[in-house]
Protein backbone atom coordinates (compact mmCIF):
# COMPACT_ATOMS: atom_id res chain seq x y z
CA UNK A 1 0.00 0.00 0.00
CA UNK A 2 1.17 3.46 -1.10
CA UNK A 3 0.41 6.79 1.22
CA UNK A 4 0.91 10.04 1.01
CA UNK A 5 1.40 12.00 4.24
CA UNK A 6 1.26 15.84 3.89
CA UNK A 7 3.47 17.53 6.94
CA UNK A 8 5.21 14.21 6.47
CA UNK A 9 9.03 15.97 7.82
CA UNK A 10 7.29 17.20 10.41
CA UNK A 11 7.32 15.88 13.83
CA UNK A 12 4.60 13.35 14.27
CA UNK A 13 4.61 13.41 10.46
CA UNK A 14 8.53 12.04 10.08
CA UNK A 15 7.68 9.54 13.30
CA UNK A 16 4.84 8.12 11.21
CA UNK A 17 7.08 7.73 8.04
CA UNK A 18 9.13 5.71 9.90
CA UNK A 19 6.45 3.24 11.42
CA UNK A 20 4.39 3.38 8.26
CA UNK A 21 7.74 2.07 6.22
CA UNK A 22 8.86 -0.35 9.18
CA UNK A 23 5.16 -2.14 8.36
CA UNK A 24 6.02 -2.41 4.81
CA UNK A 25 4.34 0.65 3.77
CA UNK A 26 5.89 2.60 0.91
CA UNK A 27 5.54 6.20 1.51
CA UNK A 28 5.42 9.57 -0.02
CA UNK A 29 6.26 13.11 1.68
CA UNK A 30 4.14 16.33 0.78
CA UNK A 31 5.44 19.15 2.94
CA UNK A 32 6.18 23.13 2.33
CA UNK A 33 9.04 22.82 4.92
CA UNK A 34 7.59 25.59 6.50
CA UNK A 35 8.64 24.47 9.87
CA UNK A 36 10.69 21.33 8.92
CA UNK A 37 14.01 20.52 7.18
CA UNK A 38 14.89 18.93 4.20
CA UNK A 39 17.28 17.04 5.73
CA UNK A 40 14.61 14.72 7.84
CA UNK A 41 14.18 12.68 4.71
CA UNK A 42 17.74 11.22 4.39
CA UNK A 43 17.23 10.81 8.68
CA UNK A 44 14.43 8.58 7.74
CA UNK A 45 16.41 6.63 5.70
CA UNK A 46 19.07 5.62 7.81
CA UNK A 47 16.54 4.59 10.79
CA UNK A 48 14.02 2.73 8.24
CA UNK A 49 16.30 2.27 5.34
CA UNK A 50 14.18 3.60 2.45
CA UNK A 51 13.97 7.22 1.74
CA UNK A 52 10.80 8.85 0.78
CA UNK A 53 9.65 10.19 -2.46
CA UNK A 54 9.64 14.39 -1.48
CA UNK A 55 7.02 16.74 -2.72
CA UNK A 56 7.63 20.23 -1.87
CA UNK A 57 4.38 21.74 -2.23
CA UNK A 58 2.23 23.99 -0.61
CA UNK A 59 -1.47 22.94 0.07
CA UNK A 60 -3.00 26.20 -0.32
CA UNK A 61 -1.61 25.43 -4.21
CA UNK A 62 -4.27 23.12 -5.64
CA UNK A 63 -2.71 22.20 -8.59
CA UNK A 64 0.34 21.32 -6.77
CA UNK A 65 -1.35 19.02 -4.51
CA UNK A 66 -3.69 17.27 -7.67
CA UNK A 67 -0.92 16.52 -9.75
CA UNK A 68 1.17 14.84 -6.56
CA UNK A 69 -1.78 12.70 -6.34
CA UNK A 70 -2.57 12.44 -9.55
CA UNK A 71 0.86 10.97 -10.57
CA UNK A 72 0.96 8.82 -6.93
CA UNK A 73 -1.62 6.29 -7.41
CA UNK A 74 -1.99 6.36 -3.57
CA UNK A 75 -4.41 4.33 -1.28
CA UNK A 76 -4.45 6.27 1.20
CA UNK A 77 -3.44 10.06 2.33
CA UNK A 78 -2.57 11.36 6.00
CA UNK A 79 -2.92 14.50 6.34
CA UNK A 80 -0.05 16.55 9.40
CA UNK A 81 0.43 19.74 7.62
CA UNK A 82 -0.88 22.73 9.46
CA UNK A 83 -0.03 25.61 11.45
CA UNK A 84 0.00 25.07 15.35
CA UNK A 85 1.08 27.25 17.68
CA UNK A 86 -1.67 27.95 19.60
CA UNK A 87 -0.48 31.93 20.54
CA UNK A 88 0.59 32.71 16.93
CA UNK A 89 -3.29 31.31 16.11
CA UNK A 90 -4.90 34.27 18.53
CA UNK A 91 -2.96 36.81 16.90
CA UNK A 92 -3.34 35.72 13.26
CA UNK A 93 -6.70 33.63 12.78
CA UNK A 94 -7.38 34.51 9.18
CA UNK A 95 -3.88 33.18 8.27
CA UNK A 96 -5.02 30.12 10.35
CA UNK A 97 -8.26 29.53 9.14
CA UNK A 98 -6.72 30.12 5.60
CA UNK A 99 -4.32 27.99 5.68
CA UNK A 100 -5.58 25.15 8.00
CA UNK A 101 -9.25 24.73 7.00
CA UNK A 102 -8.50 25.70 3.04
CA UNK A 103 -5.34 23.59 2.53
CA UNK A 104 -7.44 20.88 4.07
CA UNK A 105 -10.51 21.56 1.41
CA UNK A 106 -7.94 21.71 -1.35
CA UNK A 107 -6.41 18.16 -0.18
CA UNK A 108 -10.24 16.61 -0.19
CA UNK A 109 -10.64 18.38 -3.62
CA UNK A 110 -7.91 16.23 -5.09
CA UNK A 111 -8.56 13.44 -3.17
CA UNK A 112 -12.26 13.52 -4.96
CA UNK A 113 -10.85 13.76 -8.22
CA UNK A 114 -8.45 11.37 -8.36
CA UNK A 115 -10.33 8.71 -6.28
CA UNK A 116 -7.99 8.83 -3.48
CA UNK A 117 -10.40 7.27 -0.77
CA UNK A 118 -8.95 7.08 2.32
CA UNK A 119 -8.10 9.71 4.96
CA UNK A 120 -6.30 9.73 8.23
CA UNK A 121 -6.04 13.32 9.60
CA UNK A 122 -4.57 14.70 13.14
CA UNK A 123 -6.70 15.99 15.32
CA UNK A 124 -6.43 17.40 18.84
CA UNK A 125 -7.82 17.00 22.40
CA UNK A 126 -8.07 20.67 22.16
CA UNK A 127 -11.30 20.01 20.37
CA UNK A 128 -13.10 18.77 23.69
CA UNK A 129 -12.90 22.35 24.60
CA UNK A 130 -13.05 23.34 28.32
CA UNK A 131 -15.52 20.47 29.79
CA UNK A 132 -15.45 19.00 33.71
CA UNK A 133 -12.99 15.86 33.14
CA UNK A 134 -14.66 12.62 33.60
CA UNK A 135 -12.96 10.46 36.11
CA UNK A 136 -11.97 8.00 33.34
CA UNK A 137 -10.85 10.51 31.29
CA UNK A 138 -12.43 12.40 28.06
CA UNK A 139 -13.67 9.40 25.85
CA UNK A 140 -15.04 9.89 21.90
CA UNK A 141 -18.72 10.31 22.78
CA UNK A 142 -17.91 13.58 24.42
CA UNK A 143 -19.62 16.86 22.70
CA UNK A 144 -16.74 18.92 21.63
CA UNK A 145 -16.56 22.56 20.27
CA UNK A 146 -17.54 24.41 23.31
CA UNK A 147 -14.68 26.35 25.20
CA UNK A 148 -12.34 26.32 22.81
CA UNK A 149 -9.80 29.08 23.66
CA UNK A 150 -7.91 29.59 20.15
CA UNK A 151 -8.26 29.97 16.53
CA UNK A 152 -6.18 27.04 16.43
CA UNK A 153 -8.39 24.84 18.41
CA UNK A 154 -11.15 25.79 16.43
CA UNK A 155 -9.39 24.63 13.10
CA UNK A 156 -9.35 21.43 14.61
CA UNK A 157 -12.50 21.08 15.05
CA UNK A 158 -13.93 22.77 12.28
CA UNK A 159 -11.69 20.48 10.02
CA UNK A 160 -13.26 17.48 11.58
CA UNK A 161 -16.76 18.89 10.88
CA UNK A 162 -15.52 19.65 7.15
CA UNK A 163 -14.15 15.65 6.86
CA UNK A 164 -17.56 14.56 8.22
CA UNK A 165 -19.67 16.50 5.69
CA UNK A 166 -17.70 15.41 2.52
CA UNK A 167 -17.50 11.81 3.65
CA UNK A 168 -21.15 11.75 4.36
CA UNK A 169 -21.50 13.31 0.62
CA UNK A 170 -19.09 10.91 -0.98
CA UNK A 171 -19.85 7.61 0.92
CA UNK A 172 -17.00 5.67 -0.81
CA UNK A 173 -14.60 8.04 1.12
CA UNK A 174 -13.67 7.04 4.74
CA UNK A 175 -11.64 8.79 7.10
CA UNK A 176 -10.31 8.65 10.58
CA UNK A 177 -9.99 11.26 12.61
CA UNK A 178 -6.82 11.17 15.62
CA UNK A 179 -7.24 13.65 18.44
CA UNK A 180 -3.93 13.58 20.03
CA UNK A 181 -3.07 14.29 23.88
CA UNK A 182 0.16 15.78 24.06
CA UNK A 183 3.02 14.16 21.79
CA UNK A 184 6.61 14.20 23.68
CA UNK A 185 9.77 12.02 22.58
CA UNK A 186 12.03 10.86 19.79
CA UNK A 187 12.76 7.94 17.79
CA UNK A 188 14.98 5.82 20.21
CA UNK A 189 17.81 6.18 17.66
CA UNK A 190 17.94 10.14 18.14
CA UNK A 191 17.86 11.28 14.49
CA UNK A 192 14.41 12.73 14.66
CA UNK A 193 12.59 14.32 16.85
CA UNK A 194 10.73 17.97 17.57
CA UNK A 195 12.80 20.62 16.42
CA UNK A 196 10.86 23.59 15.94
CA UNK A 197 11.41 26.72 14.10
CA UNK A 198 11.32 29.85 16.43
CA UNK A 199 10.26 29.89 19.88
CA UNK A 200 8.71 27.31 21.00
CA UNK A 201 5.54 27.08 22.80
CA UNK A 202 5.11 23.87 23.96
CA UNK A 203 6.69 22.41 27.36
CA UNK A 204 8.71 20.03 25.84
CA UNK A 205 10.84 21.92 23.14
CA UNK A 206 10.45 24.92 26.22
CA UNK A 207 12.18 21.97 28.51
CA UNK A 208 14.56 21.58 25.59
CA UNK A 209 15.80 25.00 24.74
CA UNK A 210 16.14 25.48 28.48
CA UNK A 211 18.60 22.58 29.00
CA UNK A 212 20.63 23.98 26.21
CA UNK A 213 20.91 26.96 27.38
CA UNK A 214 18.75 29.36 25.28
CA UNK A 215 16.34 30.22 27.00
CA UNK A 216 17.39 31.03 30.68
CA UNK A 217 14.90 29.35 32.80
CA UNK A 218 11.99 27.41 32.35
CA UNK A 219 8.71 29.76 33.55
CA UNK A 220 5.93 27.50 35.07
CA UNK A 221 2.82 28.80 34.54
CA UNK A 222 0.57 28.15 38.36
CA UNK A 223 1.45 25.91 41.13
CA UNK A 224 -1.98 26.85 42.31
CA UNK A 225 -4.37 24.12 40.56
CA UNK A 226 -6.15 21.80 42.75
CA UNK A 227 -3.87 19.33 41.21
CA UNK A 228 -1.54 16.70 42.90
CA UNK A 229 1.34 19.10 43.14
CA UNK A 230 -0.65 22.04 42.28
CA UNK A 231 1.04 22.18 38.89
CA UNK A 232 -1.27 20.99 35.44
CA UNK A 233 -1.62 17.75 34.80
CA UNK A 234 -1.37 16.36 31.17
CA UNK A 235 -1.65 12.90 29.31
CA UNK A 236 1.91 12.74 27.74
CA UNK A 237 2.18 10.50 24.75
CA UNK A 238 5.50 9.16 22.94
CA UNK A 239 5.53 10.04 19.47
CA UNK A 240 6.69 6.65 18.37
CA UNK A 241 3.15 5.20 20.23
CA UNK A 242 1.64 8.16 18.63
CA UNK A 243 2.98 6.67 14.99
CA UNK A 244 2.43 3.42 15.64
CA UNK A 245 -1.32 4.45 16.21
CA UNK A 246 -1.24 6.04 12.83
CA UNK A 247 -0.32 2.74 11.27
CA UNK A 248 -3.08 0.34 13.40
CA UNK A 249 -5.67 3.39 12.54
CA UNK A 250 -5.21 2.14 8.94
CA UNK A 251 -4.57 -0.98 9.00
CA UNK A 252 -8.33 -1.03 10.56
CA UNK A 253 -9.90 1.62 8.39
CA UNK A 254 -13.63 1.34 7.78
CA UNK A 255 -16.46 2.57 5.49
CA UNK A 256 -17.47 6.03 7.39
CA UNK A 257 -15.75 8.38 9.61
CA UNK A 258 -13.75 6.78 12.71
CA UNK A 259 -12.57 9.09 15.80
CA UNK A 260 -10.27 7.66 18.17
CA UNK A 261 -8.00 9.04 21.07
CA UNK A 262 -4.32 8.56 21.19
CA UNK A 263 -3.55 8.77 24.81
CA UNK A 264 -2.19 6.76 27.52
CA UNK A 265 -4.91 8.07 29.96
CA UNK A 266 -2.46 8.87 32.69
CA UNK A 267 -1.95 11.92 33.37
CA UNK A 268 1.63 13.60 34.67
CA UNK A 269 2.38 17.33 35.98
CA UNK A 270 4.78 19.55 34.71
CA UNK A 271 6.53 18.87 38.36
CA UNK A 272 6.90 15.16 37.50
CA UNK A 273 7.92 15.92 33.93
CA UNK A 274 11.05 18.45 35.03
CA UNK A 275 11.64 15.72 37.28
CA UNK A 276 11.95 13.21 34.93
CA UNK A 277 13.99 15.69 33.06
CA UNK A 278 16.36 16.16 35.54
CA UNK A 279 17.20 12.46 36.29
CA UNK A 280 17.33 11.66 32.93
CA UNK A 281 19.85 14.29 32.87
CA UNK A 282 21.45 14.37 35.64
CA UNK A 283 21.21 18.13 35.91
CA UNK A 284 19.03 20.59 37.50
CA UNK A 285 16.95 22.85 35.67
CA UNK A 286 16.90 26.48 36.36
CA UNK A 287 12.57 26.44 36.98
CA UNK A 288 10.88 29.86 38.12
CA UNK A 289 7.32 29.35 38.82
CA UNK A 290 4.71 31.99 37.28
CA UNK A 291 1.15 33.50 36.46
CA UNK A 292 -1.25 30.57 35.23
CA UNK A 293 -1.52 30.93 31.64
CA UNK A 294 -4.96 31.90 30.22
CA UNK A 295 -6.54 29.18 28.45
CA UNK A 296 -4.90 26.19 30.57
CA UNK A 297 -7.08 23.86 32.28
CA UNK A 298 -5.52 22.34 35.25
CA UNK A 299 -6.08 18.63 34.21
CA UNK A 300 -6.56 16.77 30.90
CA UNK A 301 -6.45 13.29 29.81
CA UNK A 302 -7.43 10.51 27.59
CA UNK A 303 -9.64 8.14 27.88
CA UNK A 304 -8.05 5.74 25.22
CA UNK A 305 -9.77 2.40 25.30
CA UNK A 306 -11.96 2.61 22.24
CA UNK A 307 -8.75 2.99 20.11
CA UNK A 308 -7.77 -0.41 22.49
CA UNK A 309 -11.07 -1.57 21.96
CA UNK A 310 -11.06 -1.40 17.67
CA UNK A 311 -7.65 -0.32 16.91
CA UNK A 312 -5.54 -3.11 19.31
CA UNK A 313 -3.26 0.04 19.97
CA UNK A 314 -2.46 1.32 23.36
CA UNK A 315 1.01 2.93 24.80
CA UNK A 316 3.89 1.02 24.94
CA UNK A 317 6.19 3.66 26.19
CA UNK A 318 6.12 5.89 29.58
CA UNK A 319 7.10 9.25 30.35
CA UNK A 320 10.86 8.12 31.60
CA UNK A 321 11.60 6.97 28.10
CA UNK A 322 10.28 9.76 26.50
CA UNK A 323 12.39 11.51 28.24
CA UNK A 324 15.62 10.03 28.12
CA UNK A 325 14.59 9.22 24.05
CA UNK A 326 14.29 13.35 23.79
CA UNK A 327 18.49 13.40 25.44
CA UNK A 328 19.57 11.26 23.04
CA UNK A 329 17.96 13.27 20.05
CA UNK A 330 19.35 17.06 21.93
CA UNK A 331 23.02 15.18 22.26
CA UNK A 332 22.51 14.09 18.81
CA UNK A 333 21.08 17.28 16.90
CA UNK A 334 23.87 19.67 18.98
C1 LIG B 1 -1.34 23.03 23.86
C2 LIG B 1 -2.59 23.64 23.34
C3 LIG B 1 -3.36 22.62 22.55
C4 LIG B 1 -2.49 22.01 21.48
C5 LIG B 1 -1.22 21.44 22.09
C6 LIG B 1 -0.26 20.91 21.04
C7 LIG B 1 -3.30 25.43 24.89
C8 LIG B 1 -4.30 25.83 25.92
N1 LIG B 1 -3.42 24.18 24.42
O1 LIG B 1 -1.68 22.02 24.81
O2 LIG B 1 -4.46 23.25 21.97
O3 LIG B 1 -3.18 20.99 20.81
O4 LIG B 1 -0.56 22.45 22.82
O5 LIG B 1 0.36 21.94 20.34
O6 LIG B 1 -2.45 26.19 24.50
N2 LIG B 1 3.80 24.86 30.55
C9 LIG B 1 4.56 25.56 31.48
N3 LIG B 1 5.58 26.35 31.04
C10 LIG B 1 5.86 26.49 29.69
C11 LIG B 1 5.07 25.78 28.75
C12 LIG B 1 4.06 24.98 29.22
O7 LIG B 1 4.33 25.45 32.69
O8 LIG B 1 6.78 27.25 29.35
C13 LIG B 1 2.71 23.99 31.04
C14 LIG B 1 1.34 24.46 30.58
O9 LIG B 1 0.81 25.37 31.48
C15 LIG B 1 0.58 23.14 30.54
C16 LIG B 1 1.65 22.09 30.23
O10 LIG B 1 2.88 22.71 30.50
O11 LIG B 1 0.03 22.89 31.79
C17 LIG B 1 1.61 21.62 28.81
O12 LIG B 1 1.65 22.76 27.95
P1 LIG B 1 1.78 22.64 26.36
O13 LIG B 1 2.94 21.78 26.02
O14 LIG B 1 1.74 24.02 25.79
O15 LIG B 1 0.50 21.81 25.94
P2 LIG B 1 -1.07 22.09 26.24
O16 LIG B 1 -1.29 23.42 26.81
O17 LIG B 1 -1.58 20.93 27.00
Amino acid sequence: MKVLLTGGTGYIGSHTAVELIRAGYEVEILDNLANSKIEVLDRIFEIAGLKPKFHEVDLEDFSGVLGVLRNGEFDAVMHFAGLKAVGESVEKPLEYYEKNIGGTVNLLKAMKETEVRRLVFSSSATVYGDQKMPEKGLDETLVTGVGITNPYGWTKFMIEQVIRDFVKAEPEFSATILRYFNPIGADKSGLIGEDPNGIPNNLMPIVMKVYRGEIPALTVFGDDYSTRDGTCERDFIHVTDLAKGHVKALEKMRQGVAVYNLGSGKATSVKEIIAAFEEAAGEKLPVKYGERRAGDLAVLFANPEKAERELGWKTERGVKEAVRDTLRFLKNSQ
